[in-house]
């Protein structure tokens, strides 16, 4: 039985995820806050091509309660859960900290960090129960301890969400606990996220410079939803605690920036 629950899927990564998930035969349960994009997602998934089931279930990561909600829909309806996750996530206003309104602020923390960590908690708490499981949370800008103006709030929650995960690992290890935690590294993704801040209507626009950089180093989130999923289906059998699949490595973000000159790379042409 291979089973998963990803959060925050009724879109970019999340989606693609499923989509590459359910071509290896696994059954996904799609969820995300915004329950009209989640039923549009889960009918589309139903068209592709694809062996598992494909479920759905609202569920605002910020809420501990839902959580626990969706783990109890997941296994009401598939029995076990092998992988968890933790995808939902939400980009900063491009402006420094002190610039960012309160709410902003508590929204960022709230679902990157709080909600990554309530998504572990809860996934690993009944994966003890069941004897195994595998759980993920998504890193990004920061957690490599790198700077930039306008991305400290979200660079924060990045760089607690990787300490959380290796604080798990040595927990879970410590404990004998039957579960694996891991890190996914997806890099630069062309998405919603890069250009609609807290997942806000109305998009930002992007400077130049920072285009240029996301045609170097960007991808479509189906390019790495399918080397991302490779590489957590390899751990199933593995079991490598803090296990970490890379997507941009330095090696690769190196040879970007060479090769750029002949790599003629548009997304954003007809924005
Ligand atoms: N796009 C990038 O360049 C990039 C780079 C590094 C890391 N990431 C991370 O990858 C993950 C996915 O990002 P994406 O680019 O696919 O973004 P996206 O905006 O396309 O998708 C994010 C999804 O999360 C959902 N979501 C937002 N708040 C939620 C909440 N409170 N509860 C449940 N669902 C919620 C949204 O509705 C959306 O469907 C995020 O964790 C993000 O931080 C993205």
């Amino acid at each position: 039985m291979n089973n998963v629950i990803i959060t925050g899927s009724a879109r970019g990564l999340g989606y693609e995820m499923v989509k590459v998930f359910r071509r290896s035969g696994f059954s996904v349960v799609l969820s995300d806050i915004h329950e009209e994009k989640l039923q549009e997602a889960q009918e589309s998934l139903a068209k592709e091509t694809g062996n598992g089931k494909v479920l759905a279930k609202t569920c605002n990561v910020t809420s501990l309660e839902e959580l626990e909600a969706l783990w109890n829909y997941g296994t009401e309806e598939l029995g076990e859960i092998d992988l968890w996750i933790n995808n939902a996530g939400v980009n900063q206003p491009m402006v420094p900290l002190w610039e960012l309104k309160k709410e902003e602020i508590d929204l960022l923390i709230d679902i990157d960090l709080r909600g990554a960590m309530y998504g572990c908690k809860t996934a690993i708490s009944h994966m003890k129960e069941q004897g195994h499981g595998l759980v993920y949370c998504i890193e990004g800008f920061g957690a490599d301890d790198a700077t930039q103006l306008g991305l400290t709030a979200y660079g924060s929650s990045k760089k607690g969400v990787q300490y959380m995960v290796r604080g798990l690992a040595k927990e879970l290890s410590k404990t004998n606990t039957p579960v694996q935690v891991g890190r996914l590294n997806p890099g630069i993704m062309i998405t919603n996220f890069i250009t609609h801040p807290l997942g806000k209507d109305g998009a930002m626009e992007l400077s130049e410079s920072t285009k240029k950089v996301y045609n170097i180093l960007g991808d479509y989130p189906d390019v790495v939803a399918d080397f991302l999923v490779k590489g957590m289906i390899a751990n199933i059998t593995k079991k490598k605690q803090d296990d970490y699949v890379a997507w941009l490595t330095k090696g690769k973000a190196a040879w970007r920036f060479l090769t750029a000159g002949f790599n003629k790379r548009d997304f954003f042409k007809n924005s």
